[in-house]
């Protein structure tokens, strides 16, 4: 990610959100939107029908936004180190993995608990700096191979961003998630396809060649070959893995989950415009903004749609409902009106329909702010803007314990 990548969400956004104003509002359901688009509403779907429907839904999501994906070939152990046993005050041990995929190298970090017995529940983050940050800046964990990475640790960049967007942002709260029994896996999509319009142009035309394709697909990829790694190992419980992001992470983790069963619980925090929100309720960061401003993330059929995006034939409630029954939290912040939670949460209740077919309830939550944890749709909403903050994380792992029954 180069300097410019990061410094336009560093002004504009909190610039932006700083003028707007707590809206509680909530924008039209998608069943008005799917009428008015002529496409087809979720709520006529018996389970038969939807899941006949599945294989094709995910490829207009493809088609239509995120592109063609790498070939999916599993990723390929180069060598898997120690690289301290009594991590956390004896509390976790870290490992850490070299991966080949598709030719690029890529580290995976693994922290599990020392306590409490294996197969441990598994997170996976994908974070905007790399996983050397996201420890402190310890110097035995690898940083990120790419040229276009932010410097994090000492650069510019790190006090500002961890300054406005909260610490952590970038170092998540790793003694706190173990304590609940978690394991944690780090990988840095940015490695294989960089955060960069000239970087992926260049990386993505050599992984998929001559196919329209984007850096969002492909984060949502390097999430799956986590999976493969994890999976591999039967330290890590197959049936308890969650896939983590915030904001361009958080909209490849929700397609990571929307394209992988593998993947069994997703947190989507402040996804917005191309993740959890509805596009076609034209609140929120409009396509024509995110297509200019971040040209490498999605497919050009996509930036087509900027001057009319109420004709995208598909909505993200479809892509949530990819996910059913598996269990969805989208975070939100109630002065972070770029990123859209109100249209998040018309999403999620509009992706219900396809959850009930399955015995879940979905979305059980009658406005924002009454985030039920158990739901298997949830909307968790703090006070403040963009960022990830203490409250954030609290919601974060209530939802996971609720699901992953840890405690
Ligand atoms: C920008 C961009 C958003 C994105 C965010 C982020 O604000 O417009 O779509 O979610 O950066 O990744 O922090």
């Amino acid at each position: 990610m180069r300097f410019r990548t990061l410094i336009v969400p560093l002004i504009a956004v909190p610039l932006l959100l700083l003028a707007g104003c707590v809206n509680k509002a909530l924008p039209r359901v998608p069943e008005q939107l799917d009428a008015a688009a002529a496409s087809p509403s979720l709520a006529g779907f018996d389970r038969v029908s939807w899941e006949a429907g599945r294989a094709d839904l995910q490829q207009e999501f493809l088609d239509h936004i995120y592109g063609a994906l790498p070939a999916p070939e599993p990723a390929r152990i180069l060598s898997h180190d120690v690289i301290e046993a009594q991590a956390f005050d004896g509390l976790g041990r870290i490992e850490q993995y070299t991966l080949d995929l598709s030719g690029s190298e890529t580290h995976l970090v693994v922290i599990l608990p020392n306590h409490g017995g294996a197969p441990f529940p598994t997170i996976i983050l994908q974070m905007f700096c790399g996983n050397r940050t996201a420890l402190g800046g310890r110097l035995d964990i690898a940083a990120p191979t790419t040229a276009y990475a932010p410097d994090c640790d000492t650069g510019l960049q790190g006090l500002p961003t961890r300054t406005i967007f909260g610490r952590y942002i970038m170092e998540p709260p790793l003694t706190e998630i173990l304590s609940h029994g978690y394991a944690i896996a780090l990988i840095y999509p940015g490695d294989f396809v960089p955060d960069d319009a000239s970087g992926a142009a260049e990386r993505l035309a050599a992984l998929v060649p001559g196919q329209p394709s984007g850096a969002i697909g492909a984060w949502a990829w390097v999430y799956s070959r986590a999976v493969d790694v994890l999976d591999s190992d039967d330290r890590f419980d197959n049936a308890r893995t969650a896939v983590w992001g915030h904001s361009r992470n958080g909209k490849a983790a929700l397609l990571a989950g929307a394209l992988d069963p593998r993947i069994d619980l997703v947190i989507a925090h402040q996804a917005g415009t191309g993740g959890t929100a509805l596009t076609r309720t034209g609140v929120g960061e409009p396509v024509s903004a995110i297509t200019e401003d971040y040209p490498h993330w999605f497919v050009p059929a996509y930036a087509a749609y900027a001057s009319h995006p109420t004709d995208i034939p598909i909505d993200q409630h479809q892509l949530i409902a990819l996910m059913a029954p598996r269990p969805l939290l989208i975070g939100g912040a109630w002065r972070d009106q770029w990123s859209d939670p109100q249209s998040s949460f018309r999403a999620a209740e509009g992706a219900s329909s396809i959850y009930r077919l399955y015995g879940s309830a979905g979305l059980t939550q009658a406005g924002l702010g009454d985030f039920d944890p158990a739901a298997d749709l949830a909307v968790a909403m703090r006070p403040g803007l963009h960022g990830v903050q203490p409250a954030d994380w609290e919601n974060f792992l209530a939802f996971l314990d609720a699901h992953f029954a840890t405690h």
